[in-house]
């Protein structure tokens, strides 16, 4: 205070000192300003200069002044304020440049340009300050952004910058927040405004990254990243819960894993015989994946290489983590190779029935195919997920095919006997009516006789 106005009194004697000794003549043109003193928006830690240009200044001096805090930085070259960030410099000629380096936010404010005639002449410029956004380190480890599934959570973004910025929310992967209100009513939305974001009764779908961004049109805006963990037991979906494969060939079996966190995955075969249950590892007989589709949910596939009918039966897929244990379960049985039907289906059927009864070679077949057949149909239509259901159109095909590939390959023999039957049966037919015929004439014959 006490150097700003020893600066103000130097001014002032200075001024005097111009007006009093050297009287202008009446005569003289009076200085006058050829440009206006800018406007500055300047950031913060960058160079500025307000550029003031006189023509006619004769004796008169240039002076600086900060209007709003009435400091005089300058006169002439000479600076007054003790600003090591000020400097003014003067071309020799009509131009005089204040400059200010390293902008401070309290440098902002109305620059003047002052020249002492009397009246004094004067031009003012403004300086604005601008900061870029900065998100500020709050505490948010990484437990405050994990819940249990339907559980609330408050992730909180503080920006600071000049003018104040505008903090949104969205999802990393452009999916939209999904916001509900105290009712439970959800909606929507791209993006949310507000340095809070609160996420209540969330679901596993809302899990992933979440950004919140700070903006106020001063470059660059800044953003940072949430991760929104969503905790659940265990999901096991399975799209194919039979599985007919023929021996020798390679199979796939597939479950369908929601878990978070990740779930420890296993695959087991199911013994009829125990209870216990054998884990299936990873070697030539079975190719074990495991394929991430999203943030918790994965795809199980189990390869069985080279079935050989001992494989047939139960395999279980099992899921586990904190919250808890899921299980799903695939029957594979066996797929007989369909062979070359030249017969029609309703013949396959009737020598089906009629073999079972007769051939003891073929019962083996009919029983084994027989129940599953069945099985398969209710199987497909009732117990499969909605991920593949399979239509009524695809169900009928399987039974179809499986009533054809129950048809046994090497049983040539009764499909030969059954049209024999029907042959020797059209040929007793003809053979009666010959023998009525032969009576009918017998008989004419006798009448004739007895006649005679
Ligand atoms: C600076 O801003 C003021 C007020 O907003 C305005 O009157 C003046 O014309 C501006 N100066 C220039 C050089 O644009
Ligand atoms: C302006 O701010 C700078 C840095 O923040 C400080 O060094 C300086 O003393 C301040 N000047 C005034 C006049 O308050
Ligand atoms: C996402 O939200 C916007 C509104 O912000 C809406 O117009 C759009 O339909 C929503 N998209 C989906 C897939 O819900
Ligand atoms: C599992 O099988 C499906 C279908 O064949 C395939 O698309 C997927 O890539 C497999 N996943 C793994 C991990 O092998
Ligand atoms: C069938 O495969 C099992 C393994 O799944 C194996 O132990 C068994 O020896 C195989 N049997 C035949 C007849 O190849
Ligand atoms: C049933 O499945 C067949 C193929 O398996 C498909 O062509 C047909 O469009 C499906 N029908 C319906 C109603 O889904
Ligand atoms: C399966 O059998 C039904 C009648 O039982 C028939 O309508 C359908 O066309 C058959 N499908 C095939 C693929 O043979």
């Amino acid at each position: 205070m006490a150097s700003r106005d020893v600066a103000l009194c130097i001014f002032i004697a200075a001024f005097l000192h111009v007006s009093l000794g050297q009287t202008p003549p009446k005569s003289e043109v009076l200085p006058e300003f050829l440009a206006l003193l800018e406007n500055h928006t300047v950031t913060q830690g960058r160079d500025v200069s307000f550029t003031c240009v006189v023509n006619h200044l004769q004796s008169y001096k240039v002076a600086w002044i900060k209007s709003d805090s009435r400091a005089i930085l300058a006169i002439h070259t000479h600076m007054v304020a003790h600003n090591p960030r000020l400097s003014v410099t003067h071309n020799g000629h009509n131009t005089w440049k204040l400059h200010v380096t390293n902008v401070q936010p309290n440098d902002s404010g109305t620059y003047m340009c002052q020249v002492n005639t009397d009246p004094m002449r004067s031009q003012t410029g403004y300086m604005e300050v601008v900061i870029p956004p900065d998100i500020m380190d709050l505490d948010d480890t990484a437990d405050l952004l994990t819940t249990k599934e339907n559980g609330d959570l408050r992730l909180r973004c503080q920006a600071t910058g000049t003018p104040k910025p505008v903090v949104i929310w969205r999802r990393e992967d452009g999916r939209n927040i999904t916001l509900r209100n105290e009712h439970g009513i959800k909606r929507t939305t791209r993006t949310y405004e507000g340095e809070q974001l609160h996420l209540k009764g969330v679901q596993r779908q809302e899990m992933g990254s979440y950004l919140c961004i700070a903006s106020n049109g001063v470059p660059p805006s800044v953003s940072k990243r949430y991760y929104v963990n969503v905790r659940f037991k265990p999901v096991i979906k399975v799209p194919n819960q039979l599985v007919a494969a023929p021996v020798d060939s390679d199979v796939l079996l597939q479950c369908y894993v929601e878990s978070s966190p990740k779930a420890l995955n296993t695959w087991y075969r199911n013994n009829e015989l125990s209870t216990l249950a054998a884990k299936l590892l990873e070697d030539e007989k079975y190719d074990i994946s495991e394929v991430t589709i999203n943030d918790y949910a994965y795809q199980l596939n189990l390869t069985i290489r080279r079935l050989n009918r001992t494989d047939f039966g139960t395999y279980a897929c099992s899921a586990e983590n904190a919250f808890g244990k899921a299980d799903g379960s695939i029957r594979l049985q066996e797929l007989h190779r369909p062979t070359i039907a030249s017969t029609s289906q309703t013949e396959v059927l009737e020598k089906h029935t009629w073999r079972k009864q007769t051939e003891k070679k073929g019962k083996k077949y009919s029983h084994a195919i027989d129940r599953p057949e069945t099985d398969l149909i209710q199987k497909t239509v009732g117990h499969t997920t909605p991920m593949s259901r399979r239509n009524a159109s695809s169900s009928s095909n399987i039974a179809n095919k499986s009533r054809i590939s129950s048809f046994p390959a090497p049983a040539p023999a009764p499909a030969h006997s059954a049209p024999k039957q029907v042959a020797t049966q059209n040929g007793v037919k003809p053979s009666h009516d010959s023998r009525l015929c032969f009576i009918g004439l017998s008989m004419v014959i006798l009448l004739i006789l007895t006649c005679n």
